[in-house]
Protein backbone atom coordinates (compact mmCIF):
# COMPACT_ATOMS: atom_id res chain seq x y z
CA UNK A 1 0.00 0.00 0.00
CA UNK A 2 1.31 3.83 -0.89
CA UNK A 3 0.05 6.20 0.84
CA UNK A 4 -0.82 9.65 -1.51
CA UNK A 5 -1.18 13.21 -0.92
CA UNK A 6 -3.48 14.23 -3.62
CA UNK A 7 -3.61 18.08 -2.71
CA UNK A 8 -1.55 20.84 -2.01
CA UNK A 9 -2.03 24.22 -0.09
CA UNK A 10 0.93 26.39 -1.21
CA UNK A 11 1.61 29.01 1.48
CA UNK A 12 4.74 31.29 1.69
CA UNK A 13 6.41 33.16 4.18
CA UNK A 14 8.99 35.75 3.64
CA UNK A 15 10.54 39.05 5.04
CA UNK A 16 10.10 43.00 4.61
CA UNK A 17 13.55 43.46 5.31
CA UNK A 18 14.83 46.90 6.84
CA UNK A 19 10.76 47.47 7.83
CA UNK A 20 11.42 49.10 11.03
CA UNK A 21 13.91 51.66 8.92
CA UNK A 22 10.72 53.23 6.87
CA UNK A 23 7.66 51.57 9.65
CA UNK A 24 7.31 54.57 11.75
CA UNK A 25 7.13 57.36 7.99
CA UNK A 26 4.90 55.05 5.93
CA UNK A 27 2.02 54.13 8.56
CA UNK A 28 1.92 58.33 9.33
CA UNK A 29 0.35 58.25 5.59
CA UNK A 30 -2.35 56.19 6.47
CA UNK A 31 -5.46 58.74 7.38
CA UNK A 32 -6.16 56.65 11.05
CA UNK A 33 -8.80 59.66 11.67
CA UNK A 34 -11.51 58.91 8.92
CA UNK A 35 -15.00 57.84 10.51
CA UNK A 36 -15.87 55.98 7.46
CA UNK A 37 -13.04 53.49 8.66
CA UNK A 38 -14.27 52.07 11.79
CA UNK A 39 -17.56 51.09 11.06
CA UNK A 40 -18.59 47.84 12.27
CA UNK A 41 -18.60 45.56 9.20
CA UNK A 42 -16.72 42.79 7.97
CA UNK A 43 -14.26 42.63 11.06
CA UNK A 44 -15.59 43.45 14.39
CA UNK A 45 -13.92 46.79 15.78
CA UNK A 46 -10.50 48.19 14.62
CA UNK A 47 -9.83 50.25 11.62
CA UNK A 48 -10.70 48.99 8.02
CA UNK A 49 -10.17 51.22 5.30
CA UNK A 50 -11.15 48.31 2.62
CA UNK A 51 -14.81 49.28 2.01
CA UNK A 52 -13.39 53.32 1.29
CA UNK A 53 -10.46 51.95 -0.93
CA UNK A 54 -10.37 48.38 -1.90
CA UNK A 55 -14.06 47.77 -1.90
CA UNK A 56 -14.87 51.28 -3.94
CA UNK A 57 -12.37 50.77 -6.82
CA UNK A 58 -10.34 53.43 -5.82
CA UNK A 59 -6.44 52.89 -4.96
CA UNK A 60 -5.08 54.10 -1.81
CA UNK A 61 -3.05 57.15 -1.43
CA UNK A 62 -0.16 54.70 0.08
CA UNK A 63 -0.33 51.87 -2.40
CA UNK A 64 2.86 52.66 -4.52
CA UNK A 65 4.81 53.48 -1.78
CA UNK A 66 3.23 49.56 -0.30
CA UNK A 67 4.12 48.07 -3.31
CA UNK A 68 7.90 49.74 -2.96
CA UNK A 69 8.47 48.51 0.41
CA UNK A 70 7.07 45.09 -0.21
CA UNK A 71 9.13 44.55 -3.95
CA UNK A 72 11.72 41.92 -2.69
CA UNK A 73 9.41 39.23 -1.25
CA UNK A 74 6.58 39.98 -3.95
CA UNK A 75 9.18 39.83 -7.02
CA UNK A 76 9.96 36.26 -5.33
CA UNK A 77 6.39 35.19 -5.41
CA UNK A 78 5.79 36.29 -9.00
CA UNK A 79 9.21 34.05 -10.27
CA UNK A 80 6.98 31.04 -9.13
CA UNK A 81 3.98 32.26 -9.98
CA UNK A 82 4.52 34.58 -13.38
CA UNK A 83 2.40 36.70 -14.47
CA UNK A 84 0.94 37.44 -11.31
CA UNK A 85 0.12 41.08 -10.30
CA UNK A 86 -1.41 43.10 -7.21
CA UNK A 87 -4.27 45.90 -8.66
CA UNK A 88 -5.11 47.31 -4.65
CA UNK A 89 -4.50 46.54 -0.70
CA UNK A 90 -6.10 47.76 2.20
CA UNK A 91 -4.47 48.37 5.84
CA UNK A 92 -6.58 47.00 9.11
CA UNK A 93 -5.84 48.45 12.65
CA UNK A 94 -6.45 45.75 15.82
CA UNK A 95 -7.14 47.58 18.88
CA UNK A 96 -7.55 45.92 21.94
CA UNK A 97 -10.43 43.07 21.56
CA UNK A 98 -10.58 43.63 17.66
CA UNK A 99 -10.81 40.73 15.30
CA UNK A 100 -11.89 39.21 11.59
CA UNK A 101 -14.12 36.60 11.85
CA UNK A 102 -13.68 33.25 9.62
CA UNK A 103 -13.76 34.16 6.09
CA UNK A 104 -11.80 33.93 2.45
CA UNK A 105 -11.27 35.88 -0.39
CA UNK A 106 -13.05 33.93 -3.02
CA UNK A 107 -11.15 31.87 -5.52
CA UNK A 108 -9.46 35.19 -6.78
CA UNK A 109 -5.76 33.84 -7.00
CA UNK A 110 -3.59 34.15 -4.06
CA UNK A 111 -4.22 36.74 -0.80
CA UNK A 112 -1.34 37.88 1.04
CA UNK A 113 -0.93 39.21 4.13
CA UNK A 114 2.29 41.88 5.87
CA UNK A 115 2.21 42.08 9.42
CA UNK A 116 2.81 46.19 9.79
CA UNK A 117 2.90 45.94 13.51
CA UNK A 118 2.72 42.93 15.98
CA UNK A 119 3.90 42.33 19.10
CA UNK A 120 5.40 39.11 20.21
CA UNK A 121 2.17 38.97 22.79
CA UNK A 122 -0.32 38.79 19.53
CA UNK A 123 -1.51 36.16 17.23
CA UNK A 124 -1.01 36.53 13.56
CA UNK A 125 -3.30 35.24 11.05
CA UNK A 126 -5.04 31.74 11.81
CA UNK A 127 -5.66 29.20 8.89
CA UNK A 128 -8.23 26.34 8.84
CA UNK A 129 -7.54 23.50 6.94
CA UNK A 130 -9.77 22.63 3.81
CA UNK A 131 -9.92 19.01 4.62
CA UNK A 132 -11.34 17.95 8.03
CA UNK A 133 -10.35 14.90 9.45
CA UNK A 134 -11.43 11.97 8.42
CA UNK A 135 -12.23 10.01 11.51
CA UNK A 136 -13.58 13.25 13.85
CA UNK A 137 -14.73 15.74 11.35
CA UNK A 138 -12.53 18.46 13.01
CA UNK A 139 -10.45 21.76 11.44
CA UNK A 140 -7.50 22.11 12.59
CA UNK A 141 -6.56 25.81 12.71
CA UNK A 142 -2.84 26.76 12.51
CA UNK A 143 -0.96 29.71 13.11
CA UNK A 144 2.06 30.44 11.26
CA UNK A 145 4.84 31.72 13.10
CA UNK A 146 4.92 35.25 11.40
CA UNK A 147 6.42 38.45 12.72
CA UNK A 148 6.64 42.19 12.61
CA UNK A 149 8.57 42.62 9.06
CA UNK A 150 7.10 39.38 7.51
CA UNK A 151 4.38 38.56 5.01
CA UNK A 152 2.54 35.45 3.87
CA UNK A 153 1.00 34.30 0.79
CA UNK A 154 -2.16 32.10 1.11
CA UNK A 155 -4.61 30.29 -1.65
CA UNK A 156 -7.71 33.56 -1.59
CA UNK A 157 -10.11 30.61 -0.70
CA UNK A 158 -8.28 29.46 2.18
CA UNK A 159 -10.95 30.18 5.52
CA UNK A 160 -8.82 32.42 7.71
CA UNK A 161 -9.46 34.79 10.74
CA UNK A 162 -7.61 37.10 12.68
CA UNK A 163 -8.42 35.96 16.77
CA UNK A 164 -9.34 38.51 19.24
CA UNK A 165 -6.36 41.65 19.58
CA UNK A 166 -4.63 40.46 23.05
CA UNK A 167 -0.98 43.08 21.97
CA UNK A 168 -0.17 45.88 23.96
CA UNK A 169 0.31 47.86 20.96
CA UNK A 170 -2.59 47.50 17.82
CA UNK A 171 -1.77 45.31 15.36
CA UNK A 172 -1.24 46.78 11.78
CA UNK A 173 -1.72 44.70 8.59
CA UNK A 174 -2.26 46.09 5.15
CA UNK A 175 -3.34 43.02 2.63
CA UNK A 176 -4.25 42.21 -0.30
CA UNK A 177 -5.05 39.75 -3.27
CA UNK A 178 -2.75 38.26 -6.14
CA UNK A 179 -5.02 37.81 -9.63
CA UNK A 180 -3.72 36.39 -12.55
CA UNK A 181 -4.62 37.56 -16.26
CA UNK A 182 -7.39 35.07 -18.08
CA UNK A 183 -4.88 34.33 -20.05
CA UNK A 184 -2.05 32.99 -17.68
CA UNK A 185 -4.41 30.86 -16.30
CA UNK A 186 -4.14 27.51 -17.52
CA UNK A 187 -7.48 24.76 -16.55
FE1 LIG B 1 -8.85 38.07 5.03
Amino acid sequence: MIALDLFECPVYVSTVRQWHNVKDSFLKTIDWGSEECYREEGMVGGYTDYFKFYNAGIVPNYFDKLMDIISEPMSMFQQMNPGSYVSNAWCQRYSKTACHPAHNHGALGFSAVFYAQLDSYDSPTSFFSPFPNPWTGQVKAVVPDCREGDIIFFPSSLIHQSLPHRGYQDKIIFSFNISKSTEQISL
